[in-house]
């Protein structure tokens, strides 16, 4: 089981980021973690190693970046996974045929699709709530109820979850609050501080940042549910390779000047989008005008890069993300180069269309993941494809 460096815990966070988990190799100096390339390791005799016997129990690069993430989040334990799905998996795998879970239903579609066509197959039930009012969270519950999962801000309608609030009736249910901190990252949102008691990445996006590799995360506070999630991840091996959890850490090392950019450049062209005339609405938290600023403030010390925006019609939403030069028209979200994407029919094509429409998912939605280029040249690009749609 991988546990954080409690000394790393003494650090701000961008030492964290640069530091925790990451010490000289003791073989050679190097400052750099190694990529451990290997399958296995050499034992000294029978029942004698050095704590590594085989590489999908455990490997050096994975246990600095399981420390890493941990001290990131605040959490005494980390495993990472081979993609964010793979750790929503795992977190799943704590549950038994019968549980009920509390999902938020505005989450990734992805996270929808293995609950519902995965995990429902095999006994788990789940309900969707909109989880921007605790009500609907209580409303729920029932004497089988084990977990809620939350994501906030939400992909991609922005929509926030009060992290206090439904920590605080977790407690009072015995319940497990799991939070996808995909969005905000520890750099702008600590769901642990405010009660959670697991947090999942995909690191895939801004903990990573690059666009360079696939990957997630598990952290927890719970020695428990960490003994349970250290077998699962063994027994089920759905364990990240070396290279991929060293470029993480590679990428985690600037991931707060990063997420200052992706903030300082989101919050600049969401004002300028909500006052352009061919946007009719901009959901962005940290927009006064959004319907849950006040608590975006609360809970969030950034707003971060993802804007979604709707422009009215699956026509114009195509002319819109067919005619950026700069943002990318591709999934995913969180590198260091600005995307542009169509939920509707890219990552949430896998959530029933009547869902989608009640939650305002509509064919006229774009949403963009703001990267760290020159502001003013991301405004140009956004205006002459806005200029074009018509
Ligand atoms: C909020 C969120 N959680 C989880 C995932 C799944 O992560 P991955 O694509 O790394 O499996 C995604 C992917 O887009 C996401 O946006």
């Amino acid at each position: 089981m991988t546990r954080v460096l409690p000394e790393d815990l003494d650090h701000g966070f961008a030492t964290r980021a640069v530091h925790a988990g990451q010490r000289p190799d003791e073989a050679t100096g190097a400052i750099m973690t190694p990529v451990y390339q290997t399958s296995t390791y050499v034992q000294t005799g029978l029942g004698e190693h050095k704590g590594f016997e085989y590489a999908r129990t455990r490997n050096p690069t994975r246990d600095a970046l399981e420390r890493n993430l941990a001290a990131l989040e605040g959490a005494s334990h980390g495993f990472a996974f081979a993609s964010g799905l793979a750790a929503t998996d795992a977190v799943l795998k704590l549950l038994q045929a019968g549980d009920h879970v509390i999902c938020g239903e505005n989450v990734y579609g992805g996270t929808h699709r293995i609950m519902t066509q995965v995990f429902e197959l095999m006994g788990l039930k789940f309900t969707f709530a909109d989880t921007r009012k605790v009500e609907n969270i209580e409303a729920a519950i029932t004497t089988t109820t084990r977990m809620i999962l939350v994501e906030t801000p939400t992909n991609p309608m922005m929509h926030l979850t009060d992290l206090a609030a439904v920590a605080a009736l977790a407690r009072h249910h015995d319940l497990v609050l799991v939070v996808d901190n995909t969005f905000a990252t520890p750099c702008f949102q600590r769901p642990i501080e405010l009660g959670a008691e697991v947090v999942i990445h995909s690191t895939t996006k801004y903990i990573n940042g690059h666009s360079d590799m696939v990957g997630g995360a598990v952290l927890t506070t719970r020695d428990d549910l960490a003994q349970r999630l250290q077998f699962i991840q063994n027994s089920t091996g759905a364990v990240p390779g070396p290279l991929d959890c060293w470029l993480t850490l590679r990428g985690i090392k600037t991931l707060p000047i990063r997420m200052r950019q992706h903030d300082a450049a989101g919050r600049a062209l969401a004002a300028w989008l909500s006052e352009h005339r061919a946007v009719r609405q901009v959901y962005y938290p940290g927009l006064p005008s959004h319907e849950q600023h006040d608590l975006a403030c609360r809970q969030m010390a950034g707003f971060g890069g993802m804007i979604s925006i709707e422009l009215g019609s699956l026509a114009r939403a195509r002319a819109v993300v067919q005619g950026t030069r700069i943002f990318a028209l591709a999934e995913s979200l969180g590198g260091v180069e600005s995307l542009i994407g169509h939920p509707a029919s890219m990552t949430h094509d896998s959530v029933p269309r009547e869902m989608r429409e009640a939650m305002g998912l509509t064919d006229g939605l774009v949403r963009l993941s703001v990267g760290i280029e020159d502001i003013e040249d991301l405004i140009d690009d956004l205006e002459q494809a806005l200029a074009a749609s018509g």
